[in-house]
């Protein structure tokens, strides 16, 4: 395995735009989620930037190109500056998105987010009733989304339905639409899991079967059929039982710029995991971290690719696949991606994949908390 100081993969070309800033403001959450794609160290991250350090890398990243702006978490609604970097992202012509448990969410910080001038809101659900969406979440948290759901929508806000999907919701698809189209949803998407960070450490307990997948899909399709356009269904496969390789983040260092809670930037959104050095935006300009850093450019292009990819013709529009899959599955992060059917140990995949669909007794989650975090980590 190559270690992390290995300058490779340096950009050939100018780097190009981080078209799609992702501003992980806090990790601090009301929930626990067993799926949660934070990093399994997530507790550690408590000193958080201000609000000043916010706007700063907001102004920097647009005056980079960057238009669209995701505010994410943890559950972004802890910041209470939210609205001021909302306000501030108006003004610099962001497109902005707030993704939230809706957990802390009501009327008057909705009229005060929308005032600000926050342009969407992606909502996320478990379930589609408080038993099954508690067991995956921890707490009772049901109710209340769904009150905020039809508040965000009283609101006039476009609302994406967000659902990650496992072995145990992908069972009640039909449900989860009947809830999504309930509440007025303009988009859902079922999102099935990727297996990193606490999905990962959870993978035994969250695999689904074949079959179950087969089922979900065949009834979200029913459902794209009586929803038309008044509610836009996709349905995101997991790379575990896809056997492609995505193109992740549309390519590393091509158009994702994610920031950490502590400011530190990531070219995905698992990039703590990996064994790079994370640039901090505390301590260099954000432009010569994008265009410089070791971590915007070790994955970059395609020439640290190895083969099987690099004589691939897929190359190009995968990309080599995901890097922390292949730090996970490979035991190297310069590894090709483990499910690619080309890869030397794609048969790790196949194996966790039947494994999944011979399981009869289930295994019990592990839930994102504090405590996990630090015992984990
Ligand atoms: Fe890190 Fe895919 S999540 S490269």
């Amino acid at each position: 395995m190559a270690s992390a100081e290995t300058p490779r993969g340096a950009a050939a070309d100018a780097a190009p735009i981080p078209l799609w800033l992702l501003a992980e403001v806090t990790y601090r959450c009301p929930l626990q989620c067993a799926y949660c794609s934070n990093p399994i160290a997530f507790a550690r991250y408590r000193d958080e930037l201000e609000t000043q350090e916010w706007i700063s890398v907001l102004e920097q990243a647009r005056a980079m190109g960057a238009v669209q702006l995701g505010i994410s978490g943890g559950e972004p609604l802890l910041r209470k500056d939210l609205e001021t970097i909302v306000g501030r992202a108006r003004e610099l012509g962001f497109y902005s998105n707030l993704l939230t448990s809706g957990v802390g969410l009501d009327e008057d910080r909705l009229g005060r987010l929308k005032q600000a001038g926050l342009d969407h809101i992606q909502i996320s659900f478990q379930a589609d009733r408080s038993g099954p969406s508690d067991e995956i979440a921890g707490g009772h948290h049901f109710q209340t989304k769904e009150r905020m759901a039809q508040a965000i929508k009283a609101h006039d806000y476009p609302m994406v339905f967000n659902v990650v999907m496992h072995r145990h919701n992908l069972d009640r698809v039909d449900g989860i639409l009947q809830l999504a189209w309930d509440l007025g949803a303009d988009y859902v998407e079922l999102a099935n899991t990727q297996y990193h960070g606490w999905a990962y450490h959870n993978r035994a307990a969250l695999m689904p079967t074949r079959e179950q997948i087969r089922r979900a899909e065949e009834t979200t399709q029913r459902w794209r059929e009586k929803a038309g356009n008044r509610m836009r269904i996709y349905f995101v496969g997991s790379d575990y039982y896809d056997e492609t390789a995505k193109p992740c983040m549309n390519g590393w260092g091509t158009t994702f710029l994610g920031v950490a809670p502590d400011g530190r930037a990531m070219p995905c959104h698992g990039a703590a995991e990996l064994p790079i050095e994370l640039p901090s935006v505390r301590e260099e300009p954000l432009k010569a971290i994008w265009e410089d850093s070791h971590a915007f450019n070790v994955f970059r292009g395609h020439d640290w690719q190895p083969e099987p990819c690099r004589s691939c013709d897929l190359l190009q529009s995968c990309h080599g696949g995901c890097r922390c899959q292949a730090l996970l599955l490979a035991g190297d992060a310069w590894a090709t991606d483990p499910v690619c059917p080309k890869s030397p140990v794609h048969d790790r995949v196949l194996r966790a994949v039947e494994v999944a669909d011979e399981r009869r007794v289930e295994v019990p989650l592990v839930m994102r908390s504090v405590k996990n975090s630090r015992s984990l980590s």
